[in-house]
């Protein structure tokens, strides 16, 4: 039994498996994401939760879509309406879901309640998503591209703007693929000093440069998230928008990449804030191979799990 908690936590060996699992599960359907059954179907009688206690779409309706593509059944179920919303304890909450379904993915806020669904669990845990971390998401980024562009190793990224969950994936995901990262934002929003540490300690060049422009400069792909995370408050929504605005992704920041960067964010947006339409919907931009690719990597993640 295989918990999939984060991209630092799984070997090289096994995020290559499940990226090389997702290209060629995408391929044996075609390349089309919707509808039919595969042609395999591993998880017949298999139950799975998806607990949500922070709102979604893409992560939602891939497993959803991508448990039933293989077979299995779901049920997608609202922290807000379970017990544990009110009161009950994760630990008790894991054992008994344990009795009844196959696999638990979780989408929480603190990181420290995933762990403890993992601790008590007898069936695998993913993570959906925290405040810390959004393993999936890179997964299905990492897929994106590689279909693109080719091998990620080698490569510089560069994220701009809050130092944020995903970009702690991006960090953890640059130790484990052997790419480079360059962080460019305001020092209030650094990225996790331990996802940096991480990364570097697997060898990878992790810089922090102020200057937006300096940092894109001959990048192989620039990328980007809200400035407004679903665990910030409200309150901060103002002061983030002002610290964060001079490193929003536009023309003049794309201009400095490579002519055949990519640009990428995994959505949800807020449009011409972080980035601009121009640049979310120009030719560099690969935004909704990455949501489709959700589905096909979470594919991946849950054979693996699963051991199927
Ligand atoms: N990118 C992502 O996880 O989107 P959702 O919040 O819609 O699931
Ligand atoms: N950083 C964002 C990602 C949403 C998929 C959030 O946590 O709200």
């Amino acid at each position: 039994m295989n918990h999939f908690l984060d991209i630092h936590k799984t070997s090289p060996e096994d995020l290559r498996a499940m990226i090389e699992m997702a290209k060629a599960m995408k391929r044996a359907r075609g390349g089309r994401p919707k509808g039919m059954r595969d042609d395999e179907t591993p998880l017949t009688g298999r139950m799975i939760a998806l607990i949500f206690e922070k709102p979604s779409t893409r992560t939602r309706v891939s497993f959803d879509v991508g448990a039933r593509q293989m077979g299995g059944e779901t049920m997608v179920l609202s922290g807000k309406e379970m017990q544990l919303g009110h009161g009950e304890s994760i630990a008790d909450t894991a054992r008994v879901l344990s009795r009844f379904v196959d696999l638990i993915m979780l989408r929480t806020f603190e990181e420290a309640t995933l762990l403890e669904m993992a601790e008590h669990a007898t069936v695998p845990v993913i993570n959906g998503l925290t405040d810390s971390s959004h393993p999936c998401q890179i997964m299905a980024d990492i897929m994106t591209y590689e279909e693109h562009r080719g091998s990620i190793a080698g490569r510089r990224f560069v994220w701009a703007g809050d130092g944020n969950n995903v970009c702690a994936s991006w960090l953890h995901a640059a130790g484990q693929f052997g790419f480079d990262l360059t962080f460019t934002g305001p020092e209030a929003f650094d990225p996790d000093p331990r996802a940096v540490e991480f990364a570097r300690s697997r060898g990878s060049r992790i810089e922090i440069e102020r200057d937006p422009l300096k940092a894109a400069e001959g990048a192989d792909a620039i990328v980007t998230d809200t400035w407004v995370s679903m665990h910030d408050p409200e309150s901060a929504r103002e002061r983030r928008n002002k610290l964060l605005r001079p490193y929003q992704v536009n023309a003049a920041v794309m201009a400095r990449a490579k002519p055949d960067a990519l640009f990428m964010h995994c959505l949800p947006a807020h449009r011409n804030e972080e980035a601009t339409d121009e640049v979310m919907d120009g030719p560099h931009s690969v935004i909704f191979d990455e949501s489709e690719n959700r589905l096909h990597a979470q594919k991946a993640i849950l054979r693996w799990c699963l051991g199927v």
